[in-house]
């Protein structure tokens, strides 16, 4: 383990709660004249919606105005949101969506430069020391996992390895030998690495790797503790999310790991009710909103995120925290009345000693009635079929008819039986007729 000095904080993470809010007032109102000076989609929202830039005078203003989702950037696709002149647009990405258009979103100069602070800031929040090696294996492309952790690993001034997903059995052999500190991944795709280190006769807990900086899906702290373990790392929480500027939105430091600190200097938090879009108090669970603060090319205002999660007082910074994710909207399924969602399933799986972390949700009808079963594998060296992991499927089928309300079929799958992503991890598959 390397014992060198550790990283300086910007003077920004040390500020007083005084002197964030007065910095976000007016970095918000000169966002606020930005987007509706120069991007006629929202000066259509705001003029619709009956309100003007200057009607923001204080933070809680801000609820004034318009929310944007992703409807919004489809409607303007490809490049109506822009602010600026798409020939400072430096950078575009884009994400897939499973569904129509892919969303876009434009970057001038100084949004990579800000989006490669607030990466470098969450690499150093993770724990990450001078001369550290890190290897990215989010992907590269229109993903911003790949390149967003690429700079800003290099802002931080350490050496990067951008892999990119994909190629196990190469990914390995490279952190075998370039040894380095700190990887950069989803957790699911974690997993799927460790497997194979496993299964090529070597423990994961001899790598080189001393910090994982796990995101782009929801994933739990019983997955944490897994991993941990298994892996002999620290596993630190990184959110974001590409209309907001990409993966840097919020990060866990290590130091506490109770949930990522938003960077508020940059990105303004509101939780909301999802129903009806009233603001909710910090501590209260709902829809994460996001107001940029500083970005020139697609500031967004209000973005609705639809990720649950509640907003908590800072602890190792002044900035506040968001609660882990644990779910989003579209995530959540209803069956039979009753709201599940993929991460109430997981924490159980991994109480489970026969039962490995893969698994999926599946969502069936028949008739009026929707079922969900749930495939999951078992660990290695137990079979579907044998006594103990039979007994383990029925204590799961329990566990979560007690603790999430809901009655689930238990399918059993051998090792490999669920799919394994290089990416973000499928966990819902919904076979039910529209
Ligand atoms: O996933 C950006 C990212 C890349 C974040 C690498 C972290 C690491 P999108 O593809 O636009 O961007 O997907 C954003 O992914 O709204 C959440 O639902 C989910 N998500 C991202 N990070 C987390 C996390 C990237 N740490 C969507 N925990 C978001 C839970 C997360 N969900």
């Amino acid at each position: 383990m390397k014992n060198g000095p550790s990283f300086p904080l910007e003077a920004i993470e040390k500020a007083s709660i005084d002197e964030l809010r007065a910095l976000q007032l007016r970095r918000l109102q000169a966002t606020l004249h930005h987007a509706y000076a120069n991007s006629p989609a929202y000066r259509a929202k705001f003029d619709a919606a009956g309100v003007h830039p200057d009607d923001c005078r204080q933070l809680s203003d801000l609820a004034k105005f318009p929310f944007t989702t992703k409807h919004d950037l489809r409607e303007h696709y490809p490049f109506g949101m822009f602010a600026v002149p798409r020939a400072q647009v430096v950078r575009i990405h884009a994400s897939s969506g499973t569904t129509g258009k892919p969303t876009v979103v434009g970057y001038t100069a100084r949004d990579i430069d800000t989006w490669a602070t607030v990466v470098a800031r969450s690499i150093r929040a993770s724990g990450a020391r001078p001369g550290d090696i890190v290897h990215v294996s989010y992907g590269y492309g229109l993903f911003t996992g790949g390149l967003g952790a690429h700079y800003g690993a290099e802002k931080l001034g350490l050496t990067v390895v951008p892999f990119g997903g994909g190629q196990t059995e190469r990914q390995i052999q490279l952190i075998r030998d370039f040894q380095p500190d700190i990887i950069m991944v989803t957790p699911s795709y974690m997993l799927a690495i460790c497997e194979q280190v496993e299964s090529l006769g070597l423990d994961p807990k001899e790598l080189s790797l001393r910090i994982g900086i796990f995101g782009a899906e929801p994933w739990t702290n019983e997955m944490r503790h897994a991993i941990e373990q298994r892996m002999a790392i620290d596993a630190v929480d990184i959110y974001g999310l590409s209309e907001v500027i990409g993966p840097g939105v919020a990060n866990e430091c290590v130091e506490t790991k109770d949930g990522p600190t938003i960077w508020e200097d940059h990105f303004y938090p509101e939780i909301i009710d999802p129903e009806t879009g009233v603001v909710l108090p910090d501590g209260q669970r709902g829809e994460l909103v996001f107001t940029s603060l500083t970005k020139e090319a697609m500031p967004v205002i209000r973005y609705r995120t639809r990720d649950l999660t509640r907003l908590l007082p800072g602890s190792a910074r002044t900035m506040r925290r968001m609660e882990k994710i644990t779910g989003r909207s579209d995530d959540m399924m209803i069956v039979r009345g009753v709201n599940v969602f993929p991460t109430q399933i997981e924490e159980l799986i991994l109480k489970r000693a026969e039962l490995a972390p893969h698994y999926q949700c599946v969502l069936t009808r028949e008739g009026a009635l929707d079922t969900l079963t749930v495939l999951v594998e078992t660990r290695s060296g137990i079979t579907p079929e044998s006594r103990e992991a039979r007994a383990s499927a029925e204590l799961l089928q329990h566990e979560i008819k007690v603790y999430v309300g809901s009655s689930v079929e238990i399918e059993l799958k051998a090792e490999g039986g669920i799919e394994r992503s290089v990416g973000k991890a499928r966990r819902v598959v919904d076979k039910r007729q529209r």
